[in-house]
């Protein structure tokens, strides 16, 4: 978890408006600025941003909250995701180290922990007792030179359930710190605590501070899974770390090299490709594609010759797209995979192919012209109508135009023509995607309340109650310190939905927390849907002027009342039911 001091400081260093001003047009209204809603589609704004309580909301369909919510939607990331994009706005770094995960083991203590137990893997391996089989495997199947073994911190994990644990043990780490680290599974039935790498290969990834954040283990023959990877644990999560980025950054400068598997890149890092890395055993993410972003201006994707790899390259092309890289696309040709090829074909064939790697978009032709048969007109038709939807999908005009005319020339057809279905399919685009956004904007605002508070409808005064209570408590500092302390009277066993009982006992905690409340802690334990219902709370409750310790009171009265009658009809369905029941006994006997 990130510190909450850095956390109040992104915060108050983050002007709401400037962030969102820079997905939306904002206009002045008094002491607020509107917009048209990025989230729904929208002719006239209902999305406000209040620089005063730094938050945001749209009285169309209910997102809101503060900056680090927006962020966390507008970008798709989770609360830490966008704390950290939000640091890199406003230039303030992250401390690393400190960070500790909800287990409360810090981060530092799990770095040293996988760093003991690279050492234990690797001395294993060099060790012929246990890694006389994994040695051969790696030098002479995988034809791996010393050098790069070393180079990597390769290690082996003997075939026996507790070997590292005993060693760890004798380090002193505890189970909990092996089990959360996940080097150590812990039996169900017996509850000891085994090794979770046994006979693998082990794979240390390490961050570009140097750290040993996590392992891939390869077994050594057929068996599945073939891989097994350290899971995400609070000090390590698979979708913002990128294998050999440690080496690969420091060449990074011209282009990086992104294939799928460890073995590709250390297959092409050997060969002197050291700009080549890999996702941790899963599709590329959009934290990941920004990393690449980071470092270098041009990725050339690599991945299987497989139709998987193709399609997984197709994702690859549009996240990286995305991030502002230009992107390239190999196809290898007479080989499944980089490391294949290299063994096969060499390097300078490897170095040949990469300088002829295409745009993404050269790629998406040539795979489109390979399916037909362009020397029949059907063929040539076909092939027109898919390749015009592609470049319909770019948004800048100058790369439409380009591709407008590659595609003419590779076809045979005149340049006019294609303008002409290229814009006919971006108008038919953007039809259909105004209706969908309008669709879905619909559902929102319709079913915020059913996403997130599905018990409302089922006791109108009560909810109406605790959203008064809710509101008001969010507003005004000094009737939460009243709630939150005892000094009146109402715990969340008070409150008859769930939703209300959540809200309620996460404003406490943080107002008796450390730090007392702010707004920019809820998303991180909410969802975001839930902190816009919140913000709709706060912001229905803004328009009511009787908002005083009385107007709570009586609020709160009508609530404890609900519940008690609530609780009897339930006594009385109880009791109603066992007599039944006994009735029912009394017949069958
Ligand atoms: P590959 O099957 O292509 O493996 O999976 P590889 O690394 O190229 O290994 P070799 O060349 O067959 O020995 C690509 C990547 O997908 C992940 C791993 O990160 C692997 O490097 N993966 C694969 C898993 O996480 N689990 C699996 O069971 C398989
Ligand atoms: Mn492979």
């Amino acid at each position: 978890m990130i510190p909450r001091e850095i956390i109040d400081e992104i915060v108050f260093r983050s002007d709401i408006e400037q962030v969102i001003g820079s997905y939306v047009t904002l206009k002045r209204a008094g002491s607020n600025f509107n917009g048209l809603c990025p989230f729904h589609t929208e002719k006239t704004p209902s999305f406000t941003v209040f620089p005063n309580t730094k938050s945001f909301y749209c009285f169309g369909c209910g997102a809101g909250g503060d900056v680090i919510s927006f962020t966390m939607r507008a970008e798709n990331l989770d609360y830490v995701g966008a704390v950290e994009l939000l640091a890199q706005r406003a230039g303030i770094t992250l401390p690393e180290d400190g960070r500790e995960g909800d287990t409360g083991i810090p981060r530092k203590r799990i770095y040293e922990m996988n760093l003991a137990a690279a050492r234990f893997f690797r001395e294993c391996l060099f060790d012929p007792k246990y890694g006389k089989e994994a040695m051969e495997y790696l030098t002479e199947s995988r034809r791996l030179s010393s050098a790069t073994i070393k180079h990597f911190g390769l290690g082996f994990s003997p075939n026996n359930a507790w070997m590292l644990t005993n060693h760890m043990h004798s380090l002193g780490f505890t189970d909990e710190e092996l089990v959360t680290g996940f080097l150590c599974g812990k039996s169900q039935r017996t509850g000891k605590t085994y090794d979770y790498f046994r006979n693998r290969i082990i794979f240390p990834i390490i961050d570009t501070t140097g750290n040993i954040v996590a392992f891939g283990g390869r077994v050594m023959d057929d068996s599945k899974p073939k891989y097994l990877n350290t899971s995400d644990t609070p000090a390590f999560k698979k979708s913002r770390h990128l294998f050999a980025l440690n080496f690969a950054k420091n060449n990074a400068s011209e282009q990086m090299i992104l294939c799928e598997g460890y073995m590709d890149v250390i297959a092409l890092h050997a060969a002197g490709f050291e700009n080549a890395v890999a996702t941790l055993g899963t599709a590329i993410t959009s934290e990941q594609s920004r990393i690449f972003a980071k470092y270098t201006k041009k990725v050339v994707i690599t991945y299987d010759s497989d139709s998987a790899g193709q399609t997984a390259a197709d994702k690859a092309m549009r996240l990286l797209g995305e991030a502002g890289l230009d992107v390239r696309v190999l196809k290898l040709e007479g080989a499944k995979d980089p490391d294949e090829y290299i063994k096969t074909y060499g390097r300078d064939a490897f170095s040949r192919v990469i300088s002829e790697s295409k745009s993404g978009f050269e790629y998406k032709m040539d795979k489109i012209i390979s399916t037909h048969d362009i020397s029949s007109a059907e063929g040539r038709i076909k092939a027109a109508g898919e390749i015009c939807a592609v470049i319909a999908s770019y948004h800048s005009g100058v790369e439409r135009e380009i591709y407008i005319m590659s595609a003419a020339k590779r076809l045979e057809l005149s340049r006019e023509v294609l303008v002409s279905d290229v814009e006919r399919i971006r108008r038919r685009m953007q039809r259909e995607s105004a209706n969908k956004m309008s669709r879905d904007a619909l559902m929102t605002a319709k079913n915020l309340d059913n996403r997130v508070n599905r018990d409302a409808a089922k006791n109108i005064r009560a909810n109406s109650a605790e959203e008064a209570i809710i509101g008001m408590i969010l507003i005004f500092d000094e009737l939460r310190a009243e709630v939150a302390s005892g000094r009146t009277e109402l715990s969340a066993d008070d409150f008859i939905t769930e939703f209300g009982r959540k809200a309620f006992s996460t404003i406490c905690e943080l107002e008796l927390g450390k730090f007392g409340y702010s707004k920019s802690m809820l998303a991180q334990t909410l969802s975001i849907d839930e902190v816009s219902k919140l913000e709709q709370l706060e912001q229905n409750r803004r328009k009511y002027s009787a908002n005083d310790k009385n107007v709570l009171e009586e609020y709160i009265r009508n609530l404890k009342e609900e519940k008690l009658n609530a609780e009897k009809s339930d006594d009385l369905s109880f009791i109603l039911n066992s007599k039944r029941n006994k009735l029912r006994e009394k017949k069958d006997s």
